[in-house]
């Protein structure tokens, strides 16, 4: 499936996002390419037990995408010793060559862009402004990886040593790594996790989410296709069950996971009580963000940042701003900026060119946010709601964007994943207990700071301990290899996706010291 290049007007880095023509974008994904889709179906590769067939349908309007046969977990313990029979040939391909099949699965993503843009809207529930975007992020992490393994594998490294001794440091690969993927960027860092891993000569053991297997499997076919073999990068289709299957098996010898904070921990004790290699896990997961904003700040500004940190992409994803603290003196204006910016946003179908924000991936998000917002009601003041439009498929996960004023920012004590703002405000000469809130929380993912004080910047930055500080800007939509993007304490372990130290965390360094 082609679509022309022209149309999207896209290439090389997304620094620049050219999006093309949408209007143009938006109909060629309606007219030819979802017609084109049905009958997709998620497998593992053959020879591997699977447990029946299930349908996916779309978080939209619950229309059937197409299905999966996920893997029993024999079946996934049988292809992880499968993998472990393929590492030795998969760290002998030199990091050129790995390097030029990503290259090549950067292009064939280009070219195939209506397929996999119509998938994000179908499967997950991506508008197409925010479908764009992840397949730009996902082209980005092929070329970036790419280039990252011939950077470091290319050669080995000389190291300084005595006359009469060579000393080179090697970076080889691990073996098998597996990768568990999120549903919230089901091609961007499903690619992401896959190619960091390839590149660095592993053999890839790819866990869709269980919501979104289908765009894996059609990522997962076209890296066959750019020339990785089908020993070096296998499917892993399944449910948490299988997941912990792989990450339990001795000859897994690495786990990079983005996901949620209580996965993290279970395969962190999974991976702990293996009678097996100690396996390093690197892991991504979610944050109470804050958003710090005090009177100095440009309300419209901050308004505009607000709603698109908030509320796009109906607030899934992990960088999304959940915490609005602002200082009591501008608070009322901000807010109902923000207020009346968030009445405007449409809701509705993704491949609908209005649409600004899709549904929630699936019944359970969307009663875990409502039963939040009644939570909420209980003891805080849910001073908004938007109102959701009648036309709207009933048997889709829609959740109306809501602004909820807290009596302090403590109120909110765990992450919610959805299009829900919370607001708690300041006073004047709190700006400390203000960052001790935020610190208290455990997470350290993104911070936003509004101010037009230098040294009010630069003190909220350096006393928290977040992974990403977006200063005067909206803080999502993390640029690879311009914001390489991750988090510590409960928001990960550190390593950043798309930045210049993430390629080391998939590798095993060797130093060899030759007597000359
Ligand atoms: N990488 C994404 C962003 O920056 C979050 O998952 O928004």
């Amino acid at each position: 499936i082609t679509a022309p290049a022209a149309l999207f007007g896209t290439r090389a880095n997304s620094k620049g996002l050219e999006f093309g023509d949408r209007k143009a974008v938006a109909a060629f994904i309606g007219e030819r390419d979802g017609a084109r889709l049905s009958g997709l179906e998620a497998r593992p590769a053959k020879g591997f037990a699977t447990a029946g067939r299930q349908d996916i349908r779309s978080p939209a309007d619950g229309r059937v995408v197409g299905a999966v046969s996920p893997l029993t977990t024999d079946g996934a313990a049988a292809l992880v010793a499968e993998a472990a029979r393929h590492v030795r040939a998969a760290e002998a391909v030199p990091a050129a060559t790995r390097a030029a099949r990503l290259r090549r699965a950067a292009e064939l993503m280009d070219e195939r862009q209506g397929a996999l843009l119509a998938l994000l809207a179908d499967e997950a529930g991506k508008t197409v402004e925010d479908a764009l975007a992840e397949l730009r992020e996902a082209v980005d992490f092929c070329r970036f990886y790419a280039d990252e393994a011939e950077r470091l594998m290319g050669a080995p490294v000389p190291l300084p040593g005595p006359t009469g001794e060579e000393n080179r440091l090697l970076y080889r690969s691990r073996g098998v790594a597996l990768a568990i993927s999120p549903w919230n960027f089901p091609l961007a860092i499903f690619i992401g996790q896959v190619a960091a891993a390839y590149a660095a000569g592993n053999v890839v053991l790819a866990k869709p989410a269980e919501q979104t297997p289908l765009i894996a499997a059609l990522a997962v076919d076209l890296l066959h296709e750019a020339g990785v073999p089908k020993e070096h990068l296998f499917l892993a289709p399944g449910d948490g069950g299988v997941g912990a299957a792989l990450v339990s098996h001795p000859a897994t010898a690495l786990v990079a996971f983005t996901g949620s904070t209580d996965t993290a921990f279970a395969i962190n004790r999974a991976l702990a009580a293996r009678d097996a290699p100690i396996a390093p896990l690197i892991a991504e997961t979610g944050g109470i963000n804050a958003m710090i904003v005090d009177a100095t700040a440009l309300p419209e500004q901050v308004a505009d940042d607000v709603v698109r940190s908030a509320f796009r992409s109906a607030g899934q994803r992990c960088s999304a701003l959940r915490l609005l603290l602002v200082q009591e003196d501008v608070a009322e204006r901000i807010v109902s900026m923000v207020e009346g910016a968030a009445r405007e946003l449409a809701i509705g179908a993704p491949r609908d060119l209005a649409t600004d924000i899709g549904p929630v991936i699936d019944a359970e998000q969307a009663a875990m946010l409502r039963a939040h917002v009644d939570e909420m009601r209980k003891t805080q003041r849910v001073r908004f709601e938007a109102e959701l439009s009648r036309g709207l498929p009933e048997e889709g996960h829609w959740i109306a964007p809501a602004i909820v004023e807290l009596d302090r920012p403590q109120s909110l004590a765990r992450e919610v994943f959805g299009p829900i703002l919370h607001v708690a405000t300041w006073k004047a000469g709190e700006l400390a207990e203000v960052c001790d809130a935020v610190e208290a929380t455990g997470y350290g993912l993104t911070l936003g700071i509004h101010s037009r004080i230098d040294s009010t910047i630069r003190a909220v930055s350096e006393r928290l301990s977040v992974g990403n500080v977006y200063v005067n800007r909206n803080m999502i939509g993390a640029i690879v290899g311009s914001q390489p993007f991750g988090g510590s304490g409960l928001s990960g372990t550190g390593p950043k996706a798309g930045g210049p130290n993430y390629l080391a965390r998939f590798c095993r360094e060797q130093v060899v010291s030759t007597n000359t």
